[in-house]
């Protein structure tokens, strides 16, 4: 089966950083293995669309808006990304969460607009590490898909995508942490799948993210319960990004 790959940029690249990197990308990628979609922020998404036409490169958003349209100073439309060439989009990351306080409502409405805007919505999920401590993970998980996911109906599996990112796994290098291995991985994955199956009635794909790197993606695609990654902090790298994806 053809995994997924997604970058997620973040807010770490300039516009002509991005460029260059997605060039060298799209020159040394065997894309036609992986399905790989690259996350850059809202400044660089319209460059990159002429780079990567006729490529097998996806483009994603790393946000989009609750709303449809209106008076909504600083938030960008589903609707327009969509018109833009955007195809995916990731919604209630874990930054997003804690940082601007993003709730679960919120989050659930974003999902809903995007998917009017025929976006293939990217909801990240995942447990903090005081639940993990208090062996609250699957408790905490259950409740967040029902909580973003509520009211919303698919006509496909392949209308929504979740990724399942523990907190406490993210960004690890500088914290000289580990993310969870990919036995541990497998086996929230295996339950995440059981637990949208029950809520959405389709069996939805269920990529990891935290602390991936071209040293440990091979061990958790091998699972067959991850079906891709979300990469934050290597995928700023050309040569690391591509050693994952390839
Ligand atoms: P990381 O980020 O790979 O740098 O841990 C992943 C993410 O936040 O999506």
């Amino acid at each position: 089966m053809k995994k997924i790959i997604i970058a997620n940029w973040k807010m770490n690249l300039s516009i002509s950083e991005g460029l260059t990197l997605v060039k060298e990308i799209k020159e040394k990628m065997k894309t036609k293995r992986q399905t790989v979609i690259l996350c850059p922020d809202f400044t660089t998404l319209a460059f990159l669309k002429p780079i990567i036409s006729g490529s097998a490169l996806f483009l994603g958003a790393q946000d989009s808006a609750a709303q449809k349209k209106g008076a909504y100073t600083g938030e960008v439309s589903a609707f327009s990304l969509k018109s833009l060439g955007v195809r995916y989009v990731l919604l209630g990351h874990s930054e997003r969460r804690i940082n601007l306080h993003e709730n679960a409502s919120l989050i659930n409405q974003k999902i809903k607009t995007a998917l009017e805007a025929k976006l293939i919505p990217v909801l990240c999920v995942g447990e903090k590490l005081a639940e993990k401590k208090a062996g609250l993970t699957k408790k905490y998980l259950q409740t967040e898909l029902k909580r973003a996911l509520k009211g919303i109906k698919i006509n496909s599996a392949a209308d929504l995508l979740v990724a399942y990112e523990p907190v406490w796994a993210i960004s690890t290098s500088s914290r000289q942490a580990k993310p969870l291995n990919p036995e541990e991985t497998s086996e929230i994955h295996a339950f995440l799948k059981k637990e949208l199956k029950k809520i959405l009635h389709h069996d939805i794909k269920v990529l990891y993210g935290g602390s991936v790197k071209s040293s440990n993606a091979a061990s958790f695609l091998a699972q067959k319960e991850i079906a891709g990654l979300l990469v934050g902090g290597a995928s700023l790298q050309a040569s690391e990004f591509i050693a994952i994806a390839n």
